[in-house]
C-alpha cells in the first residue's frame, strides 16, 4: 500500500495550503486549518501520504505496507536538518459532525496523484471517522460542473438532495447538496467493505503506475 492516512498536525498546515491552492480556486486562509486543529470539537480533518522507498529499507517498507489500511502509525522519519520529516502529503480531506450528521468540508489530492484511488481513499476514511464520531450519515456540497467529484460521491452511494443557489463566491456557481445512505446501516456497511477491497487493489495498482513514472 504506497499512501497512508494520518490525522492533519499544525506541522502539515503550511503543506496543505498549498496543495490546496493547487485544487480550489477559493482556499481557506492557513489560520483556519490551525484554528481547526487546534479546536477539534467535532471536526477532524487528515492528510494522506505517499510512501517511497526513499532511503528506506526493502523491508522498513514491507513493515509500512503491512500496517492498518486506513491507520495513523507511520513514524516520521528524521529530515536532514534536524526535523522531522513524514513522506510527501498528496492531498487531504475533512469534516464536522452535528448532531448525527457529518458534513464533508474539504476533500482534494494533488492533480499529478488523482486517478489512483487516492481521492477514494480519503472519502472512505471519512466515513470511518464519522462512524466513529457517532455520525450517521454524510453531506456535502459540490460545484455542479464539477462532475469528476460527483462520480466520486455517487460511487460511495450518495445522492442529489438539492441546490444552493450561487453558492461559489468566486463565479456564483451553484452547488449541488448530496447525502450519503444511512452509513449506520448493514446493506451500506457490506457495500463500503466491498469497495475498501476494490480500493485496496486499485491503490496496489498505482503503485506500480507510480514507480514507473506515470
Ligand atoms: C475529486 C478528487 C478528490 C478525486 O480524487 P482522485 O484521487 O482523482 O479520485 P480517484 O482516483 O480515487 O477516483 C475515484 C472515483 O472518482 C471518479 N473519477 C476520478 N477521476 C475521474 C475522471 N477523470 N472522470 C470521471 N470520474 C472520475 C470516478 O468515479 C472514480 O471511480 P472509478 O475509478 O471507479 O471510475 C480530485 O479530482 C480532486 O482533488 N479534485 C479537485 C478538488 C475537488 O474538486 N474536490 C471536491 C470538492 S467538492
Amino acid at each position: 500500500m504506497p499512501f497512508i492516512i494520518e490525522p492533519m498536525t499544525l506541522e502539515d498546515v503550511d503543506t496543505v495550503s498549498a496543495v490546496e491552492k493547487e485544487c480550489f480556486s477559493i482556499t481557506w486562509p492557513a489560520s483556519a486549518y490551525r484554528r481547526e486543529l487546534r479546536n477539534p470539537g467535532s471536526s477532524r480533518y487528515i492528510v494522506v501520504r505517499h510512501i517511497t522507498d526513499n532511503g528506506a529499507s526493502p523491508t522498513q517498507m514491507e513493515k509500512e505496507h503491512r500496517r492498518s489500511f486506513f491507520s495513523s502509525l507511520f513514524p516520521f522519519r528524521q529530515g536532514e536538518n534536524g526535523h522531522q520529516e513524514g513522506p510527501e502529503i498528496v492531498g487531504f480531506a475533512g469534516l464536522w459532525l452535528r448532531l448525527d450528521e457529518a458534513h464533508v468540508t474539504t476533500i482534494c489530492v494533488k492533480p499529478e496523484y488523482r486517478g489512483k484511488g487516492v481521492g477514494e481513499l480519503l472519502l472512505a476514511s471519512l466515513f470511518d471517522i464519522a462512524l466513529d464520531l457517532g455520525g450517521s450519515w454524510l453531506t456535502l456540497e459540490v460545484r455542479v460542473s464539477n462532475y469528476v467529484a460527483q462520480s466520486l460521491y455517487r460511487k460511495y452511494g450518495f445522492r442529489e438532495s438539492g441546490t444552493r443557489r450561487h453558492y461559489y463566491s468566486d463565479n456564483g456557481e451553484d452547488a449541488l447538496i448530496m447525502w450519503s445512505e444511512s452509513i449506520v446501516s448493514p446493506s451500506f456497511q457490506a457495500e463500503l467493505m466491498r469497495l475498501k477491497h476494490d480500493l485496496r487493489e486499485k491503490l496496489t495498482k498505482a503503485e506500480s503506475r507510480v514507480g514507473q513514472g506515470t
